[in-house]
Order: structure tokens, then C-alpha cells, then sequence
């Protein structure tokens, strides 16, 4: 067994230029800056332009993590994008970032997991690249749920946003031990009898349309605390560690009642929270790359730092990764 670390070699993200205030929002539905606020932290989202796909969100993040990884395109030996809103059926939207990128080898693919996306595709990044098969890996989560929302739908349609993030990762020889860089450990979880709390009522083979995001929102808030403290407390069973041995806890942004409550359950200190879904709302797998690209840009994250990330979404999947920056 080698002892192989996927260590993060840079990040970045992207969010599109328009936003939409709570306030805007108020002039659409029946809603107000006050309920939004108050019920989800959310006090703005950004919207693609017309003719802004998510492999364009994709690129502007990709194309800031591979700068501040200091590499080309062309040292990537695979890309996975993480995302539930692909520019098309078909081809994967990480094959249209490829071309995008310029990169002409190697291979790229989807991972569909919702608002989990990231953490499922970081871990498969971390199998692959800890199995030897490959060694640079670009993994992305990228959105645009503005195109399925149903916009006068005051339940879901004040929630979401478009966005995306981006991280590079490299297998580097470690230790074994928890003081190594890179992913520690990673545990991921689906269970399919809570589709219908929250889906999208259309796809290509069920209805021929893409369909509208339906969510049945206290439903889903209610597994939400229980299922994300799970997960985590699978990662410290694994490593020994503990919610004292963190430096950061950057979790799904959805909302600043669920983060806050799954902090205090699993007793992390508030100051060592990094939430930002005040200002882009809920980017389903584009959300923890948002964040975890603010607390590194402005100085929060340190080479070395304990990072806990995790996510609950549709599926209902979740999961979480423990890595070391
Ligand atoms: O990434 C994972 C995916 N999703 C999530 O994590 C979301 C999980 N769920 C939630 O975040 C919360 O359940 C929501 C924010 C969606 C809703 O908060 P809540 O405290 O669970 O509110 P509720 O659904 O129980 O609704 C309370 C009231 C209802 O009115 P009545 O029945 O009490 O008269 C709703 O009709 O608020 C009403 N309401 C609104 N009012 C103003 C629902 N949406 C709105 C709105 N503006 N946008």
C-alpha cells in the first residue's frame, strides 16, 4: 500500500456579474429581504448571462486554479466536473471545459451527485489519482440552477444561485499518518428512497424536457443536521481526529441554519465556520469550491490547515472529505 496524498495545488472560482438582490427578488414573488434573510442567511445569488453556459462559469474557475496552481492545462492528466446543470444531455460538460481548456489528452467526465457534487468528485479524484492511474487532476463544481428553477416558485426559487469553483489536485508521497497534505479520508453516502423530496420533474428519458427543481424544504431540512454530523464523524472515526483538530469547517452552502446547527452539534467553534452563502445563495456543487477559494484569497486557509468539508443534496447523497490544505 503506497501512501499517496492528493494535495491541493491551487483554486479558484467564478461567479457570473449579475446579481439578484433579495430585494429584486421581492419585485418577482411573494417574498421579502427580511424571510430570506432570516430563514437561510441568503442575502444575494448571481445569475448567468444569456449565453453563459456552466462550462463557461467552468472555465473563468479553472482557468484561476491553474494559475494559482502555477501549471498549464496541458500538465492535467483528467478533469471531473461536478455539476446537475450540464450545458447539454450529452457530452459531459467536463469534456466541453477540456476543449475549452485546450487540453488535447488525458479524459474528462461528469460526476452527478446534486449538492454533494464536489465532495463525490473529489474523492474519485483522490481514488484515481492515490491508485496511480493518474497523478494531476482538475476537479470542478459548476452550476447554472437558475436554468431550472421555476421562478415563480417563491419556495425554491429565492434559494439558488449559479456558480462555480475549482481546485487542482496532485498525488504526492506521504507519510500515512494525519500530518500528511492532501485528502485524508473521505466517506460518501446516498440513499435513494428520499428522491422525490428533492428533484427536477424532467429529464431526457422520463419527459424529453429538463424540467423544474421541486423541493419539499422542510423535509429536506430535517434529514439535513443528522445526515452531514454522520458523515463527519465518520472521518473522525477513521483518523483519530476530532472537531478540536480543525482548523476550518467549510461546509455545502444551502443554508446558514443547517451549517450553524451541524457546527454546534458536532461542537466546532463558530469562528472556525467559513460561510458565504450570504453572497451567492445555494450553488449546489459549485458551493464548497466558492468557499473554500474565499477563506484561501483572503488569507484565512494556511498551508497546513486542518479542512473539513461536507454535503447533503438530492438523492439524497452525502458526504464528507477531511483534507489537509
Ligand atoms: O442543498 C440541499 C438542498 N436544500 C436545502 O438544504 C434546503 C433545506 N431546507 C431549508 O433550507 C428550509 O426548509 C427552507 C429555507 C426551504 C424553508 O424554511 P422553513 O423554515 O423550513 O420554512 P417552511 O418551508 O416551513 O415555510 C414557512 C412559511 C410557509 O408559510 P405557512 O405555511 O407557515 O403559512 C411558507 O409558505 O414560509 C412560507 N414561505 C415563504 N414566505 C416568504 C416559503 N417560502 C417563502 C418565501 N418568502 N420565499
Amino acid at each position: 500500500m503506497n501512501n499517496i496524498r492528493s494535495t491541493v495545488l491551487g483554486c479558484g472560482s467564478y461567479l457570473p456579474e449579475k446579481a439578484l438582490s433579495n430585494a429584486e427578488l421581492a419585485t418577482m414573488v411573494d417574498t421579502s429581504d427580511e424571510w430570506i434573510v432570516q430563514r437561510t442567511g441568503i442575502e444575494n445569488r448571481h445569475v448567468a448571462a444569456e449565453g453563459e453556459f456552466t462550462s463557461d462559469l467552468a472555465f473563468e474557475a479553472s482557468k484561476k486554479a491553474l494559475a494559482s496552481a502555477g501549471i498549464e492545462a496541458s500538465d492535467l492528466d483528467a478533469i471531473i466536473v461536478a455539476t446537475s446543470t450540464p450545458d447539454l444531455t450529452f457530452p459531459a460538460t467536463a469534456v466541453i471545459l477540456q476543449e475549452k481548456l485546450g487540453l488535447k489528452s488525458g479524459f474528462a467526465f461528469d460526476v452527478q451527485a446534486v449538492c454533494s457534487g464536489f465532495v463525490f468528485a473529489l474523492s474519485t479524484a483522490d481514488a484515481y489519482i492515490r491508485s496511480g492511474m493518474v497523478n494531476r487532476v482538475l476537479v470542478v463544481g459548476a452550476e447554472t440552477f437558475s436554468r431550472i428553477l421555476d421562478w415563480e416558485d417563491r419556495t425554491t426559487c429565492v434559494l439558488f444561485g449559479d456558480g462555480a469553483g475549482a481546485v487542482v489536485l496532485e498525488g504526492v508521497e506521504g507519510t500515512g499518518s494525519v500530518s500528511d497534505r492532501g485528502v485524508l479520508t473521505s466517506h460518501l453516502r446516498s440513499d435513494g428512497a428520499h428522491k422525490e423530496k428533492l428533484y427536477v420533474d424532467g429529464g431526457p428519458s422520463a419527459t424529453q424536457t429538463t424540467g423544474h427543481l421541486r423541493m419539499e424544504g422542510r423535509e429536506v431540512f430535517k434529514h439535513a443536521v443528522g445526515m452531514i454530523t454522520d458523515v463527519i464523524t465518520d472521518a473522525y472515526a477513521a483518523t483519530g481526529l476530532s472537531s478540536d483538530d480543525l482548523d476550518w469547517f467549510i461546509p455545502h452552502q444551502a443554508n446558514k441554519r443547517i451549517i450553524d446547527a451541524s457546527a454546534k452539534k458536532l461542537g466546532i467553534a463558530t469562528e472556525k465556520v467559513v460561510t458565504t452563502v450570504n453572497q451567492h445563495g445555494n450553488t449546489s456543487a459549485a458551493s464548497i469550491p466558492l468557499a473554500i477559494d474565499a477563506a484561501v484569497r483572503d488569507g484565512r486557509v494556511k498551508k497546513g490547515d486542518l479542512i473539513m468539508l461536507e454535503a447533503m443534496g438530492g438523492g439524497f447523497t452525502w458526504g464528507s472529505v477531511l483534507l489537509r490544505w
